[in-house]
């Protein structure tokens, strides 16, 4: 495989993931800098990708501190890894925040399974569950309040494919239009 043709599996890879439960890089490690300047790393499920624009996304509670970290602090990293292809792919970039109501939460919000729905009725994430509290309601009045989109858009791939005898490594940058700029190979 020659850097173009790399580059052009790799984000093969990440958008066959969005609708792949099997796939290595379905599950990503989304990490952000929290207020104190600390990395802070979370696994998230992989729910778009967009190879022209170079975006992912993913969803999430906009209650959680990741949400509030992001807004404060829109430099992000995704991990991921594929243990069949034995691929890393590490992209540097940014997120941006799509709150309750807007026209990409709302759409999203309208293609989750109700029982996807669910997992954002019950309280805030983090803080100790009220056992006091009512069970929440449910389904589609429940969690829509709370359900954010977070389309994150990358400005580089590190690529590291793990081999027996020799490693490679390949890295990436992309234009604001997600235009593949420049591409070299790197020792590993
Ligand atoms: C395999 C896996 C997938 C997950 N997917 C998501 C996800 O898509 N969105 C999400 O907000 N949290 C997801 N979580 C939970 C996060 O990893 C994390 O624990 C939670 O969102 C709180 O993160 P925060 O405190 O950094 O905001 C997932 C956890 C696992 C183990």
């Amino acid at each position: 495989m020659n850097l173009k043709e790399v580059d052009a599996f790799a984000w093969s890879s990440l958008v066959a993931a969005t609708t792949d439960s099997q796939s290595g890089f379905r599950f990503i490690n989304l990490c952000s800098v929290d207020a104190a300047g600390r990395p802070q790393a979370r696994m998230v499920v992989l729910r778009r990708a967009d190879t022209a624009a170079r975006l992912l996304e993913i969803h999430t509670d906009t209650r959680s501190p990741k949400w509030l970290e992001l807004s404060r602090n829109p430099f992000v990293t995704v991990l991921g890894f594929c243990a069949s292809s034995r691929i890393q792919l590490r992209l540097v970039g940014a997120a941006r925040l799509h709150a309750p109501g807007s026209d990409l939460a709302e759409k999203a919000w309208s293609e989750l399974s109700v029982w996807t729905r669910n997992t954002y009725a019950g309280g805030p994430p983090g803080e100790e569950p009220d056992n006091n509290e009512p069970v929440p309601v449910t389904g589609e009045a429940g969690g829509k309040a709370y359900f954010g989109v977070v389309s994150f858009r990358a400005d580089a791939l590190d690529w590291f494919e793990l081999r027996r005898a020799s490693n490679r490594r390949a890295v990436f940058e992309y234009s604001d239009l997600g235009a593949l700029m420049a591409a070299r190979w790197i020792n590993p």
